[in-house]
């Protein structure tokens, strides 16, 4: 028995990641929680909700957490996810609207309600989870597992040469939840940019004609186009965050993923948001170390493209 409980910054791959597990009807969705990040909070709990109606289930439960950053910042990337978040497709606005509890006490309230059984997907920067571990100590205790779309081990960072964004938009918050001494998978950019959506899939999505497949279609527009002009030099674009929940739920089972300790870089320099993974970890005779708690995804077989869309291809005609 498992809850998931999502905290997103929706965000194209975000709502990529929630409609490939709404449409799995043996996950259970608990809540989703937002932060700030591709888009602001807000917004990003209104792309939520408008996701969560597009897919028929608009009594999950969105509640709005962190603003800003540890140290009260905020960057947000509408260069990459557009200004409305979702690639510019400017959706409807919601019905429902989102709920007045904070995402942090929400997540506290349903860990400590169904103790053993939620599991945390964090797809967006850390400061909710982080919060949430301020306000129950006893949290790793209460959570089953905690997976994580954040951080470059051997890969680069993809904001700066050292840090992916989810840890660079708090670093301090992630170093509190990777420390915490709870069991974590952290699928990180070494993993996520071998998985890459393409053109044809798009194509595919695009003829296939039911909403939830024509939305996908229309918002990986301008996510091919960033990734077009500043990574690949082609359209197509890498698979973040519906990889980590594919892997969340054991739908994708990692190639290569030791558990060792992780911490982050929250120094003022070149190395501000870095994912510091003791690889060593990987030795045979290494000694066994301190707070090795993180299974770290380093490969996948890349083929969870494929997956994705076969399963937004399959969801249920309007
Ligand atoms: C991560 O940053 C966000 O832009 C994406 O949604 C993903 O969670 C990739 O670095
Ligand atoms: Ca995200």
């Amino acid at each position: 028995e498992e809850t998931l409980i999502v905290d997103c910054d929706t965000g194209i791959d975000d709502a990529l990641a929630l409609l490939y597990l709404l449409g799995d009807p043996d996950v259970e969705i608990g809540a989703v929680t937002t932060v700030f990040g591709n888009t602001d909070a807000d917004t990003a709990a209104l792309n939520t909700l408008r996701v969560l109606e597009l897919a028929g289930r608009p009594d999950i439960p969105v509640a709005v957490g962190a603003r800003s950053n540890w140290r009260g910042g905020s960057h947000l990337a509408s260069y990459v996810h557009g200004d409305d978040g979702l690639g510019n497709t400017n959706l409807p606005a919601p019905t429902a609207a989102p709920s007045s509890e904070p995402a942090a006490e929400l997540i506290v309230r349903l860990a400590r309600q169904n103790p053993g059984t939620v599991h945390l997907l964090a797809v967006g920067p850390l400061t909710n989870l982080a919060t949430a571990l301020l306000l129950e100590p006893e949290l790793p205790r209460l959570v089953k597992h905690v997976t994580i779309m954040g951080g470059a081990l051997r890969h680069p960072g993809n904001v700066t040469p050292a840090a992916e964004a989810n840890i660079h938009n708090d670093p301090e918050a992630a170093r509190i939840v990777l420390q915490a001494g709870w069991p974590v998978t952290l699928v990180p950019l070494d993993a996520t940019m071998t998985e890459v959506i393409t053109e044809d899939h798009q194509r595919r999505l695009a003829a296939t004609g039911s909403p939830v497949a024509t939305f996908t279609a229309s918002i990986l527009d301008q996510y091919f186009d960033f990734y077009e002009s500043t990574v690949f030099g082609e359209r197509k674009a890498a698979c973040h965050d519906p990889l980590a929940a594919a892997i969340a739920v054991g739908d994708v089972e990692p190639l290569l993923a030791p558990v060792v300790a992780v911490d982050v870089d929250t120094e003022d320099g070149p190395g501000r948001g870095a994912t510091v993974a003791d690889l060593r970890g990987q030795y045979r005779n290494f000694p066994p170390q301190e707070g090795a708690t993180v299974r770290v995804v380093l490969e996948t077989d890349r083929t969870f493209p494929e997956l994705l869309v076969d399963r937004l291809c399959s969801a249920a005609p309007a």
